[in-house]
């Protein structure tokens, strides 16, 4: 679907073609385009800030039908995000047109020079990203997202940038798929039925899937993960899966919360806190749809994706505040709150990799906390190790994807607040403040001297009004970011 072609290629005329257009410099070496980039500029509502937009139509030296024309700002405030933007808004107001085939032009690197931007990738991933409709529940399709997207380079398209494109197309078809079951209604996704869907994706990309049901997950002992399970009429799930040999040189695992819609269960959540808690497996989608692109990838490294999958309801045989369970590591729980239940079904499905496969990283990616979204908002993820090292490499991998990451501490004294009188541990503190803080200190007695990092995901992994390349529902974060992330493991 992406393609490259070289500038000035001789080519039938275009449906459109989209023009980046910085606000104080000439950023594009190809006379017509240039040219014409300077003739919007002269426009009164087109100044080349960032966000303005235009169309113009038949201009006379460029082969296109329309041309749009999109504000980036100054040169010195250009970074890749705005590329990313730049070129999702443009592919968007493509699919408003009705137009099937998009042109975009891509800047000359060298014009760049300031700052140095992964422009192709850049506008590829925004580009890509925004060509997604999510309509599978709509009676009347309105809209068709284009089937074509080419990027103009000047002059020819080298190998690395075909592979660059590849490479972006593959991460980011992840990214739209755990996008699509984030949105996808809580009836159609129960634990039954969303582990079936994930398979059947594992699958097609050559993983190698395993299932375990809830009668191997008794066996297993995994009593915390049960619990969360208790209420609901559909069964859970521990869904693993697995890329790469065994006799990779190492082994890294991700481990995703899938909790396919979150009542709280007894200590059942009020209207407005119910509303979007089908995105409470936002955690399992990005980490299978990573699994399904890193297999696309191809890395040189065995990674083992391990997503437990429950839905929490209140019922006659729901699991009470009170209620002590023993997780599978060992440690009994005490349930003060049956609402804190993503750390339940989190450690026993980490125990389980921890023990089974040894990894030399394990990354878990949840929707843990509202206290979460109150401290960092809801584009910025929470991060949580107790190696530097691995939250560094993190954040820095969220400042590249821009699926934005912030590390907040594990403070040793806090530690108390999850005591309790009757069991090893308590899923809650004794106070409410610092809620990020506990949860993530509540899993890390679970994983012990494995080399950790707990990602809270619950401001960013869902938003209510689009942006420039993602509609309304799943964002898809954490996708991108763990298959940037692989390469520094
Ligand atoms: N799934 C929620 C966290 C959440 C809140 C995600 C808002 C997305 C948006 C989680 O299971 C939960 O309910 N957490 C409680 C924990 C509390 C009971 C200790 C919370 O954050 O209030
Ligand atoms: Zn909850
Ligand atoms: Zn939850």
């Amino acid at each position: 679907m992406l393609q490259l072609i070289p500038m000035g290629a001789k080519r039938k005329e275009a449906e459109a073609l989209a023009i980046p257009v910085c606000e104080d410099q000439a950023i594009h070496i190809n006379k017509a385009v240039a040219a014409a980039a300077e003739q919007a500029k002269k426009l009164s509502e087109f100044k080349g800030k960032k966000g303005d937009f235009v169309v113009l139509y038949d201009l006379k030296d460029l082969k296109a039908k329309r041309t749009l024309f999109c504000g980036v700002g100054k040169m010195e405030d250009l970074e890749p995000e705005t590329f990313r933007a730049m070129a999702g808004r443009a592919v968007k107001e493509g699919i408003k047109m009705g137009i099937s085939e998009l042109l975009l032009a891509v800047p000359d690197p060298k014009d760049v020079v300031v700052n140095r931007l992964p422009l192709l990738e850049a506008m590829a991933e925004g580009a890509c990203l925004a060509n997604h409709l999510f309509d599978s529940y709509k009676k009347e399709k309105k809209l068709k997202i284009l089937k074509k997207i080419r990027f103009m380079v000047n002059p020819n398209g080298t190998k690395e940038q075909r592979g660059l494109l590849r490479r972006v197309e593959t991460v980011c078809r992840g990214t739209l798929l755990a996008r699509d079951w984030v949105s996808m209604p809580p009836n159609d996704k129960r634990p039954e039925q969303f582990s079936k869907l994930i398979a059947a994706e594992a699958r097609k990309a050559s993983l190698k899937v395993s299932v375990l049901d809830e009668t191997r997950l008794k066996q297993r002992k995994m009593e915390a993960l049960l619990a969360v399970a208790a209420g609901s009429r559909s069964k859970p799930r521990l869904v693993v899966l697995e890329y790469g040999s065994r006799y990779a040189k190492k082994t890294v695992a991700f481990v995703g919360k899938g909790v396919t819609f979150d009542s709280g269960g007894i200590n059942l959540k009020p209207s407005g806190s119910l509303e979007d808690m089908k995105s409470d497996m936002s955690g399992a989608a990005a980490v299978a749809a990573a699994m399904i692109a890193i297999a696309g990838l191809k890395p040189k490294i065995r990674v083992i994706g391990a997503i437990p999958i429950v839905e929490n309801m209140p019922s006659g045989s729901a699991t009470r505040p009170g209620d002590i369970v023993k997780s599978f590591e060992g440690k009994t729980i005490e349930i003060g709150n049956t609402d804190a239940e993503g750390r339940l079904i989190l450690v026993d499905a980490m125990s389980y990799i921890i023990k089974r496969y040894k990894p030399r990283a394990l990354i878990d990616l949840a929707t843990l906390t509202g206290a979460c979204i109150i401290a960092l908002g809801e584009k910025i993820a929470g991060v949580f190790s107790p190696d530097d090292g691995l939250a560094g490499a993190i954040v820095a991998s969220g400042i590249k994807t821009h699926e934005r990451c912030w590390r907040l501490p594990l403070p040793e004294d806090y530690k108390s607040l999850l005591k309790s009188e009757f069991a090893d541990i308590k899923n809650i503190s004794e106070t409410r403040w610092g809620g990020a803080i506990t949860a993530a200190l509540f899993m890390a007695e679970f994983v012990r001297d494995t080399r950790w990092a707990h990602i809270d995901i619950a401001g960013p992994a869902y938003i209510k009004k689009e942006n420039e390349y993602c509609s309304a529902g799943g964002t898809g974060f954490g996708v991108r970011l763990l298959c940037d992330l692989l390469e520094e493991l």
